[in-house]
């Protein structure tokens, strides 16, 4: 049977990847609250379509930091992705690059960034960082990325520690012995080891990543890098009024796909404060359960200027490699193409915030 969406897909990956692996993607923190939420709050958002508007010629591409894009939807930073096919990265990278699209690699990718960049040269590629503790770790992935052509770093700030994600917990979750992360080459830093007490992944990142950073961190970065910076992982106008006084180049509005605090909001609640804040002053994206077209046109609505996939890219990647993400993101383009065209847009400019209102809008007492 061809698969028709992204839910496809996830249903297809599901029957393909060894639990290990498939609970480690799937999963989200504690009882999944905010995992869930991330779709509900998208369902509880409707569409005021209007209609006689000549939509018959489109045009769904968009600029990121500068660049232009296909679509204004490109693909999240997710950790391991050989874990879902031999190619991983580099093939969610060539995909990205097939679609005219940025691709985000992980700093615990399970290929280098030098690899990536060789395999996917065309693409535009942003790279994802975590502070280590030794700050050297994380200043010569910013001297490897910069050097091997990445355009933006995306600095996670939303994971001092890692959510506790209970399937992790009861697999033991380590990482394959085969694999290793590839952007490291001393064994306390590739090896994603099984532990006794719970996760490995967990234990790795209290190992390793500092919990005490802090805004002075944001500014460290700034001045080792001429690179723009997104913050990723912000939920609150206070925070993204920091990030963009420290001269962010842009906000990532996302709870990690319900991974770290489960309770914390959907980013399509959290979005619209977070562009009233600072949405004349730098870029706001989104992401987190972004499953369809229709969502696609919920978050840019309210003020996104680009979303990002992280799940579906890896449903895509585990059922099919690079095309399988090349698939995935093919459908939810043509899905948002075609909601403009009911909506009664030909273009992302013609997508005003009142096209969309919470469902209390029609709920009778
Ligand atoms: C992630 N995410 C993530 N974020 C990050 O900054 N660095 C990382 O290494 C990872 N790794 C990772 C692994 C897996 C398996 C998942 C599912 C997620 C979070 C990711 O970038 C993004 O915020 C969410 O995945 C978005 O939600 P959806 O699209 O998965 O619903």
């Amino acid at each position: 049977m061809s698969l028709a969406c992204l839910r496809d897909y996830e249903l297809r990956a599901h029957s393909v990847l060894p639990k290990n692996a498939l609970d480690y993607y799937k999963s989200g923190a504690g009882e999944e609250f905010s995992l869930q939420l991330n779709r509900d709050a998208f369902n509880r958002l409707r569409l005021q379509p209007r209609v006689l508007r000549d939509v018959s010629c489109r045009d769904v591409s968009t600029t990121v930091l500068g660049c232009r894009v296909t679509l204004p939807v490109g693909i999240a930073p997710t950790a391991m992705q050989r874990m879902a096919h031999p190619e991983g990265e580099c093939a969610t990278a060539r995909a990205a690059g097939a679609m005219g699209t940025v691709f985000t690699l992980s700093t615990l990718s399970t290929s280098s960034l030098e690899q990536v960049a060789a395999a996917a040269p065309d693409t535009l590629k942003w790279f994802q960082l975590y502070i280590y503790k030794d700050r050297k770790v994380t200043q010569q992935l910013v001297q490897r990325a910069e050097k091997a052509g990445f355009k933006a770093l995306v600095l996670t700030v939303d994971a001092p520690v890692f959510g506790i994600r209970n399937a992790d917990v009861r697999n033991k979750f380590s990482l394959p012995p085969h694999l290793a992360l590839a952007n490291f080459t001393d064994s306390t830093t590739t090896h994603v080891n099984q532990t006794e007490s719970g996760s490995g992944i967990n234990e790795y990142v209290n190992n390793l990543f500092d919990q005490s950073i802090s805004w002075e961190d944001v500014k460290w970065l700034k001045s080792i890098t001429r690179l723009p910076l997104v913050l990723k992982g912000i939920l609150t106008a206070e925070d993204a009024i920091i990030g963009a006084n420290m001269g962010a180049a842009a906000i990532q509005v996302s709870n990690h796909g319900g991974r770290q605090l489960d309770g914390a909001p959907a980013p399509i609640e959290a979005l619209p404060e977070i562009v009233r804040a600072v949405g004349d002053r730098c870029e706001v994206y989104l992401d987190g359960g972004v499953r369809q077209g229709t969502d696609v046109f919920k978050a840019l609505a309210l003020g996104a200027s680009m979303v990002f996939l992280g799940r579906p890219a890896i449903w895509g990647l585990a059922v099919e490699g690079e095309k399988g993400v090349v698939d995935v993101l093919t459908l939810i383009k043509r899905e948002f193409n075609h909601a403009l065209a009911l909506a009664g847009c030909t273009c992302i400019a013609d997508i005003k915030p009142n096209m969309v209102v919470h469902e209390s809008r029609y709920s009778r007492l």
